[in-house]
Formats: structure tokens, C-alpha cells, sequence
């Protein structure tokens, strides 16, 4: 017997954008492990489109794939869900997790940076809720990625910041326009998660933000992926317009 029949997501299809790398990828995984069918959008990095192609193929079960699109542009949206359209009738889980983010102090940051940074964090996920709407029936669970900073905001980041708040602001007011036809719309904030920008830090650094969560140590992009897959469950049906916090109790 498969035990993926038995799975949380069996029978249901994701579509996680940022979803080769990162935590998207962890999303990614564990959609596909609980017994969803995944398709991850990515920008750029092949290799791990293609990686990420082959593990899902040898994980088997569910139909899996990449799309490369950018979603910095209105028209890489459209083109990410009218591909997604080709291939399958319904969406049941909707991740937007892509992002975007640079360091820059504020009176240096210039109109081009603040909006390819909104773009990508907030305006493609107006824009591929909208356009996956036809596809998002009754029990279908949209999950945005946010950020801890959103809360407590951080210098060099005003973009980011406001671009990961108002993701929260969308779904506040998504969960209640789109709560009627039993579409859930919930956001997840990761703190501080291993990643390569955090191999950077300096052991200082990585210390200092170590000491700032409670739990005495960072994030993993499993944690995260572990409450999306939660907010894409059915287990989640009664939770809507909720930001769930993954950070260790910073
Ligand atoms: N890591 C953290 O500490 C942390 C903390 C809080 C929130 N977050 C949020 O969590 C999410 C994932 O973070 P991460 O650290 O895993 O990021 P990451 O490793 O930098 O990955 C970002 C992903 O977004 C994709 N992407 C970027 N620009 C895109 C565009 N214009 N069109 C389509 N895809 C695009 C990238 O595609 P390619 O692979 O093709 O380049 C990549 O898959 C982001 O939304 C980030 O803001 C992260």
C-alpha cells in the first residue's frame, strides 16, 4: 500500500513559487511528501530547478514540474499561471513564497529598487491570486510568505519591510472577500532561517541573532515548510487571515 494515499495533501496540487531553493524548496518537499503534486516556479537558478525536478520524480507519486517565470513583471505572472492552466484544472494550494531584498539606507533607496522589490514580494502575489482565482475552489489554502520584520521592522530594509506588511494586509482583507467561497488566506513570518545570505553573517553576528530567539538557535527552512504544510491542510480549515510566526520566539 502507498502510504502517500494516506497522505494529509493526496490528490491535491501546489504551486509554490521560489519553490527550488531555500525554504521554497523545503515547501516544496514537504508538500510533495505529504501527497501533493508540486509545481515550483524559480526565476533563474536551472541547477536547482533541475535537482529539485529529479528528487520529486524519484519521490514519485503525485504529477510534479518547474516553471521558470519572473515575477517581477505582470506578464511573468501571467505567463507562470496560464502554464500552471495548461496542465491542470484546480489549485488547491497557492504558495507565494519568491522574494526579493537589498540593503539600503534610506535616503539612497531609489524609486527602480523600491518597486523591483515590491514588485516581487507583494505585487506578484496580488496578481497571481487574482489570476489563480477561476482555479482556487471551496478548501483551497493560500499561504504567503512574510517576515518577522514586518513586526519589529530592521534598518537598510524599508522596502522589504513594507512589502512583507502588506502581504499581511492582503490577506486580512483576502480572507474576508474570499472566506465566503471557502478560500483561506493566511501568512507565514519566518525570523532569522539558514540560508546561504545567513552563511555570510559573521560568527558574531550569527551568535547575536542566535541569542535573539528564544528557543537559542535560527530557523530551518524545514520549520517554515512544516507550517505551510499545516496552513495547506485541511487540519488548518478553520484558520483564515492568520499570521502564523516561525521564529523561535524572537
Ligand atoms: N531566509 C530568511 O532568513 C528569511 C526570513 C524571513 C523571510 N524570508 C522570506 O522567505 C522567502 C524565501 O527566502 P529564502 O531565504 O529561501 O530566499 P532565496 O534563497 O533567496 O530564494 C528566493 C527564491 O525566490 C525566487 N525569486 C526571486 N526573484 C524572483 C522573481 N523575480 N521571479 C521569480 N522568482 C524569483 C528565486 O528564484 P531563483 O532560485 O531562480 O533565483 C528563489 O527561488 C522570501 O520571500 C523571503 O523574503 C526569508
Amino acid at each position: 500500500m502507498d502510504i502517500r494515499t494516506h497522505a494529509a495533501l493526496h490528490g491535491k496540487h501546489a504551486l509554490v513559487t521560489g519553490g527550488t531553493r531555500g525554504i521554497g524548496r523545503a515547501v516544496s518537499q514537504a508538500l510533495a511528501r505529504a501527497g501533493a503534486g508540486v509545481t515550483a516556479c524559480y526565476q533563474r537558478d536551472l541547477e536547482a530547478a533541475a535537482a529539485l525536478e529529479r528528487e520529486l520524480k524519484l519521490a514519485g507519486g503525485a504529477d510534479h514540474g518547474t516553471v521558470r517565470a519572473d515575477l517581477g513583471t505582470p506578464d511573468g505572472v501571467s505567463r507562470l499561471v496560464e502554464s500552471y492552466r495548461e496542465r491542470h484544472s484546480a489549485l488547491d494550494v497557492l504558495v507565494h513564497n519568491a522574494g526579493a531584498i537589498s540593503h539600503v539606507p534610506f535616503e539612497q533607496l531609489d524609486a527602480a529598487e523600491w518597486h523591483r522589490v515590491l514588485d516581487v514580494n507583494l505585487t506578484a502575489a496580488y496578481l497571481l491570486v487574482q489570476q489563480a482565482l477561476p482555479l482556487l475552489g471551496p478548501g483551497a489554502s493560500v499561504v504567503l510568505i512574510g517576515s518577522k520584520v514586518a513586526q519589529v521592522g530592521v534598518p537598510l530594509r524599508a522596502h522589504y519591510t513594507a512589502a512583507k506588511a502588506g502581504l499581511t494586509g492582503l490577506a486580512r482583507s483576502l480572507c474576508k472577500e474570499l472566506g465566503p467561497r471557502g478560500i483561506r488566506v493566511n501568512v507565514v513570518a519566518p525570523g532569522v532561517t539558514e540560508s546561504p545570505a545567513v552563511d555570510r553573517l559573521s560568527p558574531e553576528q550569527r551568535a547575536r541573532y542566535e541569542s535573539m530567539a528564544a528557543l537559542r538557535r535560527l530557523g530551518t527552512p524545514e520549520d517554515v515548510a512544516a507550517a505551510v504544510t499545516f496552513l495547506a491542510g485541511d487540519g488548518a480549515g478553520y484558520i483564515t487571515g492568520e499570521t502564523l510566526h516561525v521564529d523561535g520566539g524572537m
